[in-house]
């Protein structure tokens, strides 16, 4: 990109280009992991109702701290893993993109260390935020090598340490067993773990949050994007001890959460047992998919989340991709050499999806 003379972007940002999955009309979009269910009508009444309750109000600020939406996060979450938090240990804000700048915000004073291929925001909000970011490396089938990663924590000593659990692109989770040594080797080195766990309700690894009331150095980052469906109202949170939660405070934006935001996601909270029903669908036919790209000879990375990573057709990946958007398949070129990554959609998505494949490779 070439920028103006005249503009004083900051020198470590001029080489740089926004994020950008491709927002094109298809008929089946699965590129950015979203869930395929939109809000039943009752559930899209509940929200308008709650959303015009708070219009009427709209020359106020909202609540600065979101406590009602923090204590309704706070129980879904006690629900899930069997722990006791409460509002003081949740933090939420405009999806979890913003939580990890938050985090980068607060925390990243020293090295922070990742392990890719992982989620691209990560080392972009790292570079964004003029932190130095360490790439680790994961095994050839990119599954994560416990012992590398804790000698590397070991070696680097970074203030932040991240893990994707299911990682995103490949799928892959981490066992709380590992995710313990892991925390070990972050505390040895006085860092803090963050685990990212925007797919956490599509695997049956036990939630890193259960670590945290005996490692108070374990953040998780959650998102209701994604198994929640709820991707466009932008609601993601971080699970912490509430030393983390007070730390959000200095570095967010006040009144930084809508009202309207506030309000969409406590309903949407209430009316989780519909959202989140979607999940088992997903996953069943996640195994669909990955038996229909077996079928064609491809080769797949075992998920864990509601997308799969494959490989094994002739053509580049950018050829098979845009191949496919022409047929109105719309994937994701995860930017991996001879792999891409499909999200599992609905039945009539992944069908279109199985049947433009097979008439390309
Ligand atoms: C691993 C991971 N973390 C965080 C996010 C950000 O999600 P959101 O900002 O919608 O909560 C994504 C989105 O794809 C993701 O894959």
């Amino acid at each position: 990109m070439t920028w103006p003379s005249w503009l004083p972007l900051r020198e470590t940002l001029r080489p740089m280009s926004p994020y950008g999955a491709p927002q094109v009309p298809a008929r089946a979009s699965l590129n950015t992991n979203e869930n395929p269910y939109s809000p039943s009508p009752a559930l899209q009444k509940a929200i308008t109702d709650a959303v015009a309750k708070v219009a009427a109000d709209l020359n106020r600020y909202p609540d600065r701290d979101a406590t009602v939406l923090r204590t309704k996060l706070a129980g879904y979450i006690n629900e899930l893993s069997s722990t006791k938090f409460s509002a003081d240990n949740i933090w939420a804000a405009n999806g979890s993109n913003e939580i990890i700048q938050s985090i980068f915000l607060a925390f990243a004073g020293g090295a922070i260390l990742g392990f890719t291929p992982s989620y691209s925001m990560h080392p972009l909000i790292a570079k964004v935020t003029g932190a130095q970011w360490i790439d680790g490396k994961r095994n050839a089938d990119f599954s994560l090598n416990t012992s590398d990663a804790v000698a590397e924590i070991q070696k680097n000593k970074p203030t932040l340490t991240f893990i994707t659990t299911p990682n995103n692109p490949t799928g892959g989770a981490v066992t709380l067993d590992e995710m313990q040594k892991l925390a070990d080797a972050c505390k040895s080195v006085g860092g803090l773990l963050v685990v990212d766990e925007a797919y956490g309700e599509f695997s049956q690894e036990i939630s890193a949050v259960t670590l945290i009331a005996n490692n108070p150095h374990v953040l998780v980052i959650r998102t209701m994007s994604k198994a929640f469906a709820f991707a466009g109202a932008r609601v993601g949170y971080l699970v912490s001890d509430a030393a983390v939660n007070d730390a959000m405070m200095i570095v967010r934006l006040p009144y930084h959460l809508s009202a309207l935001t506030q309000a969409a996601a406590q309903v949407a909270i209430d009316h989780r047992a519909e959202l989140l029903g979607g999940v088992a669908t997903i996953i069943a036919a996640r195994e669909v998919v990955v038996q229909a790209l077996h079928d064609m000879g491809l080769t797949t990375i075992t998920s864990s989340a509601n997308f799969v990573l494959f490989t094994g057709f002739k053509q580049e990946a950018p050829q098979l991709w845009a191949a496919l958007l022409e047929k109105g398949v719309l994937i994701r070129d995860v930017g991996l050499s001879g792999y891409l990554r499909v999200t599992i959609g609905n039945e009539a998505e992944n069908a279109l999806f199985v049947s433009a494949l097979k008439e390309l490779i």
